[in-house]
């Protein structure tokens, strides 16, 4: 264990599975005070139980669903009533997207649900926890967005790497807005240079 993050107050979301379990108990590991959240209480739950067998304290709010803005901000004040600021915010939870043709894919049944699970989602939490990232001293925000299948069809290949373009753009513009304070938009772990390049001059 190191005390890399000693003192800082981490909001991650998706801590129920996946990535955001992983974060949330290495950034408690790392000495962060961890609060996590999930749709799924019974598996946010059991992230919470991991982290205290280890021997790290966590905080969570479940279930809470991060497409409601209502339940996103109960989440947002229930970390500021516990710790009374944010440091690090690290969007994690997604909804799964569904791929269909074009042709065959339903707008309201895969298209929106997919936009909002994969989209909605991290706005909602970058709004809510904005003005408490822009209070803290040295804040840092995270978003890790998903790169295509490699079975997608092209057209479907294209419109997801143009996303990717836009969530890049997305992601730059928070740490324009955020960098007067010293906010930090740190970038994914994925390759951002292999998808996005800035665009041309004029
Ligand atoms: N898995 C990978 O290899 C990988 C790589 C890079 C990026 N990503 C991206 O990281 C994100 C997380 O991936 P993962 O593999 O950890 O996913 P996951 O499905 O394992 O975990 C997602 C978590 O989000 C929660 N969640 C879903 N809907 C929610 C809602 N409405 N409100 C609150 N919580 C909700 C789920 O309950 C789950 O615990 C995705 O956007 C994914 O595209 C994944």
């Amino acid at each position: 264990m190191t005390d890399r993050l000693a003192g800082k107050v981490a909001l991650i979301t998706g801590t129920g599975a996946g990535i955001g379990r992983g974060c949330a108990l290495v950034f408690a590991q790392q000495g962060a005070k961890v609060f996590g959240c999930d749709i799924d209480a019974d598996r946010a739950r059991a992230t919470v139980a991991a982290a205290g067998a280890a021997g790290f304290e966590m905080d969570s709010a479940h279930p809470i669903d991060l497409t409601k803005a209502a339940d996103v901000q109960r989440c947002v004040d229930q970390v500021m009533q516990r710790h009374g600021r944010i440091d690090v915010l690290v969007n994690a939870a997604a909804i799964n997207p569904q791929f269909a043709p074009v042709a065959q894919m339903s707008y309201e049944q895969i298209w929106v649900p997919t936009m909002v699970g994969e989209a909605d989602i991290v706005f909602l939490m970058c709004k809510a926890a904005w003005p408490h990232l822009i209070a803290s001293a040295a804040a840092r925000l995270s978003t890790l967005p998903r790169w295509p299948p490699c079975a997608a069809p092209k057209w479907l290949a294209c419109w997801l790497i143009a996303r990717e373009k836009c969530r890049a753009r997305d992601d730059r513009q928070l740490a324009v807005e955020g960098g007067p304070t010293r906010f930090a938009s740190t970038p994914s772990p994925q390759d951002w240079s292999q998808l996005w390049q800035p665009p041309p001059r004029g």
